[in-house]
C-alpha cells in the first residue's frame, strides 16, 4: 500500500488541499499524479508540490492504482466516459469527492470498478475537514485504508455502511460550515450595531467561534452541559438564549438540516 500511486483528475481547490495534506503526512510526491484542463495550473502545482502532471486524463489513469475524481459534478459524466476504457483495463480504485454523484452513476459511466464515494467539506482547505465515506462492496479493506489515508490527510474521516447516510453527512458537515458562517455574519452585524468597530467585531466573533469549538472538542461533556455551565439564571447569556428559544432556534436548525438532506437526496437522483 505504501508504494501505490495516486492520480487526481481535476487540479482545483480540493485536489490541491488533498495533495498538500498527503505530502505533509509523509506521502512521497513521486507517488502522486495530477491532470487538469489547464497546463498552467498544473505547472504551478507541480512546482509547489513536486508531483507529476499531465493534461491528458487518460495518461494519468494509465499510471495509477488510485484515481481521485476531483472535477465539478456537472462535468463528471463526460470525464468518466472518456476514462472508461483505461479504467476497465487497469481497474484502479476510484475515489469520487463530487457532491451528489452516486456510486451507481459512477459505475454506469466507468464500468464495473471499485468505488469510494466521499463527502468532504471546505475546512479541508485548511486541514480541518470532516469527510463521510462510503465504499461499495467490491472495495477491499486495503483500498478502504488507503482512501481513509488520503481523505484523512485533511481532517477527520467517518465510514458509513449505506450510501444514503451521505445525504445526512451532506446536511451536517458538507453544508455545515455555511451555517456557522451565517451565525458569525449575524453576530458581527449585531456587534457593530452595539457600537463595536467592524474589525474588532469580526475578531471577537471569530475568536469566540474558534474558542467555543476548541473547548467543546477538549471537554469531556457535551455542548449542552457547556452551555448550561456558562448560563447563570437571570444573567446576560440567559437573556440571549431566551431570545433564541423564543424565536424557535432548535426547530429552525432541525428544519434547515432536513431541507439540506432532502435536497441532497433529490440531487443524487
Ligand atoms: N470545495 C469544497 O469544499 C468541496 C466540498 C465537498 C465536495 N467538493 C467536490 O469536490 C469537487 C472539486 O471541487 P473544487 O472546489 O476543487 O472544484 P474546482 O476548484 O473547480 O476544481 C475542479 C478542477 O477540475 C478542472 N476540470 C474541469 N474539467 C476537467 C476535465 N475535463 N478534465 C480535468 N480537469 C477538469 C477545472 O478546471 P476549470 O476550472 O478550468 O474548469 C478545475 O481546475 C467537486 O465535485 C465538488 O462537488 C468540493
Amino acid at each position: 500500500m505504501a508504494q501505490q500511486t495516486i492520480g487526481f483528475i481535476g487540479a482545483g481547490n480540493m485536489a490541491n488541499s488533498l495533495v498538500g495534506g498527503m505530502i505533509a503526512k509523509g506521502i512521497r510526491p513521486a507517488r502522486i499524479w495530477m491532470s487538469d484542463v489547464s497546463a498552467e495550473r498544473l505547472a504551478q502545482l507541480s512546482q509547489q508540490h513536486g508531483i507529476h502532471h499531465n493534461t491528458d486524463n487518460n495518461e494519468i489513469a494509465s499510471r495509477v492504482d488510485v484515481l481521485v475524481l476531483a472535477v465539478k459534478p456537472q462535468v463528471m459524466q463526460q470525464v468518466c466516459e472518456a476514462l472508461r476504457e483505461q479504467v476497465q483495463t487497469r481497474q484502479p480504485l476510484i475515489i469520487s469527492i463530487a457532491a451528489g454523484v452516486t456510486v451507481a452513476n459512477l459505475k454506469a459511466w466507468l464500468g464495473d470498478v471499485p468505488v469510494v464515494r466521499c463527502m468532504p467539506n471546505t475546512p479541508a482547505l485548511v486541514q480541518a475537514g470532516a469527510t463521510g465515506l462510503y465504499g461499495d462492496p467490491s472495495v477491499s479493506a486495503d483500498q478502504k485504508a488507503l482512501a481513509g489515508q488520503i481523505l484523512g490527510s485533511v481532517g477527520l474521516t467517518f465510514w458509513f455502511d449505506h450510501e444514503k447516510a451521505l445525504d445526512a453527512v451532506t446536511a451536517v458537515s458538507g453544508s455545515g460550515p455555511a451555517y456557522f458562517f451565517l451565525l458569525m455574519e449575524s453576530m458581527i452585524a449585531s456587534a457593530e450595531k452595539l457600537g463595536l468597530d467592524a474589525n474588532t467585531a469580526r475578531q471577537l466573533v471569530l475568536q469566540t467561534a474558534t474558542g467555543a469549538a476548541q473547548l467543546a472538542i477538549a471537554s469531556d461533556v457535551g455542548p449542552g452541559v457547556l452551555r448550561q455551565q456558562v448560563t447563570s439564571p437571570g444573567g446576560t447569556t440567559a437573556a440571549a438564549l431566551n431570545a433564541f428559544e423564543a424565536g424557535g432556534f432548535a426547530t429552525l436548525v432541525d428544519d434547515a438540516l432536513h431541507a439540506a438532506a432532502k435536497r441532497s437526496e433529490e440531487l443524487s437522483q
